[in-house]
């Protein structure tokens, strides 16, 4: 009987202690002055994601729910205390002026049991500083336009892979397509072989390319363990990905420069230009690096080109004006299309802008507080350790930036009106010394792809196509709920 009653009695004093650590955690942010939303136990303000909202919706709710009631909103992700800035004028001092303070990302890796998962995207301090200077020069315009020519092929294969499929139907799910031709592309110049996705959805490449875009709930709760409490999650063996594609693409990329190493081959990619940094790296160092330009390059090239094509088939006068772009500029050069003439193309240009502005694929770069921060002309301070949601989503999509913003305008981007543009109100690649490394690939990537689809087809909103169209709910990247289905031509 005394043991019954005193297992009770410590479980109401448990249960009292608990109630009274959650609810004052969920005044944390009220506690320091800060707006914040009624958080409910235990999803904080994630109670409608999934539900009613994506996350992405979810973060877009509460910035125009606070917009213009102050600089920075305090959101729970569960019961951990995050920040989301509004005010444009806020992201550039998190971004640039005060990156001191923020150079973190606040990522989970894992260095000993999961090495892959500890690269440039996730690494912090002076780990972080050391291996962004080392790998900036491989990222240079020079180095891209020699890679040109691999890409171009593998586009040229797209092209006849598409014009294949339309033998037997016209309605087409692009998204997928869009997806093989960057897993083969950066398959290619990143681990040096030959994904042949384009060809065989289920080549190994592809498996574990999916396995890595399609995070799982398991996945998503491991991640925000481990972001929360690092070192317990280390001592658990948690990794940034699963370790089955941790395990692939370490044994793949270490498996070519062993070869390559024996047999001399030197080629314009990736892998020979990070194997010009052996001798201040591990291999698993330089894999781990082989894998973010992966992980960094395939999802988001592709994103964006699916949502590209989705505003040109439902804006015809737009895809038109595109191709005609294309199209003279292949003919003004000699009938071949090469680095310097796409990146010329104007439109192209303006196109691609506005794709990236209404549909950023990483529509929330991350950053960690890492140095107590008061926030200019208020009396907010963002504790250390906290991490801050870039809202680039809402920046980009908030009617005082961008009149009318729901409407596809490449206008917005033409050489007069890209001039009054707010500053820090279009970031899809981030900014300041922690934006994204791979810009010039991914620009190159995806302009490449769009400008040989679009030249060789024409798309059409068809049965299929989800118009108006909802993004997934459970894709950390912005991606559309039910793929992309259009009607497909050739021209
Ligand atoms: C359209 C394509 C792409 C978009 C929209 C994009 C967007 C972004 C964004 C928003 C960030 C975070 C920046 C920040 O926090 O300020 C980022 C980081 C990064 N991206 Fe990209 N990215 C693209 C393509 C690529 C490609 C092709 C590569 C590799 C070849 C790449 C490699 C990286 C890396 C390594 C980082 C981490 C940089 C660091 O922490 O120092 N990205 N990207």
């Amino acid at each position: 009987m005394g043991i019954i009653l005193g297992i009770f009695v410590s479980f109401i004093i448990f249960c009292t202690l608990a109630y009274q650590w959650i609810h004052k955690r969920l005044r944390f942010w009220s506690d320091r002055g800060f707006l914040q939303d009624n958080p409910s136990f235990p999803l904080g303000n994630l109670s409608c994601v999934g539900t009613k909202r994506t996350n992405t919706e979810n973060l877009d709710y509460f910035y125009k729910k606070f917009k213009g009631k102050t600089p920075a909103v305090g959101l729970y992700n569960f019961l951990s205390p995050v920040i989301l800035p509004i005010e444009p004028e806020l992201v550039k001092n998190i971004l640039v002026r005060d990156f001191n303070s923020f150079h973190d990302r606040g990522l989970f890796y894992n260095k000993e049991d999961d090495p892959i998962g500890a690269n440039t995207l996730t690494l912090n301090g002076q780990d972080w500083k050391d291996r962004r200077v080392k790998l900036t020069p491989i990222f240079t315009s020079g180095k891209m336009k020699l890679m040109f020519e691999l890409i171009d092929s593998l586009s040229d294969k797209m092209v006849r892979i598409i014009e294949d499929q339309l033998r037997n139907t016209n309605d087409l799910e692009m998204r997928s397509w869009l997806q093989r031709f960057t897993i083969d592309s950066i398959g290619n110049v990143a681990f040096g072989i030959e994904p042949n996705c384009l060809e065989n959805e289920n080549s190994e490449f592809g498996y574990f390319g999916r396995k890595l875009a399609n995070i799982t709930l398991f996945g998503i709760i491991k991640f925000i363990f481990g972001t929360e409490w690092p070192d317990f999650a280390r001592k658990l063996g948690f990794g940034f990905c699963p370790k089955d594609v941790g395990d692939f693409f370490l044994k793949t990329f270490i498996q070519t420069i062993e070869f390559r190493e024996k047999s001399n081959i030197k080629r314009n990619d990736f892998v020979s230009l990070l194997l010009g940094l052996k001798n201040e790296y591990t291999k698993e160092e330089l894999a781990a690096e082989a894998f973010i330009i992966f992980f960094g390059g395939f999802e988001t090239s592709s994103s964006l080109m699916t949502f590209l094509l989705y505003e040109l088939a439902l804006n015809p006068d737009i895809q038109d004006r595109l191709r005609e772009e294309i199209a003279n500029g292949i003919e003004e050069n000699d009938g071949k299309l090469n680095y310097d003439m796409l990146l010329g193309l104007k439109y192209l240009d303006m196109v691609v802008n506005e794709g990236l502005r209404k549909y950023p694929p990483i529509p929330t770069p991350i950053r960690k507080c890492t140095k107590e921060y008061e926030i200019p002309n208020s009396n907010l301070v963002i504790p250390n350790g906290t991490i801050v949601l870039i809202n680039a989503f809402s920046l980009q999509r908030d009617p005082e930036y961008f009149r009318d913003p729901d409407k596809f305008d490449p206008e917005r981007f033409n050489a007069e009106n890209i001039r009054n543009i707010k500053p820090f109100s279009n970031i899809p690649f981030g900014d300041g010394p922690r934006n994204c490394l791979g810009m010039r690939f991914g620009l190159m990537q995806s302009k490449l792809g769009i400008a040989k689809i679009v030249k060789n087809f024409m798309f059409q909103p068809g049965t299929r196509t989800q118009i108006p169209l909802k993004f997934n709910s459970t894709s950390p990247l912005l991606a559309p709920e039910k793929g992309m289905w259009l009607k497909v031509t050739r021209i």
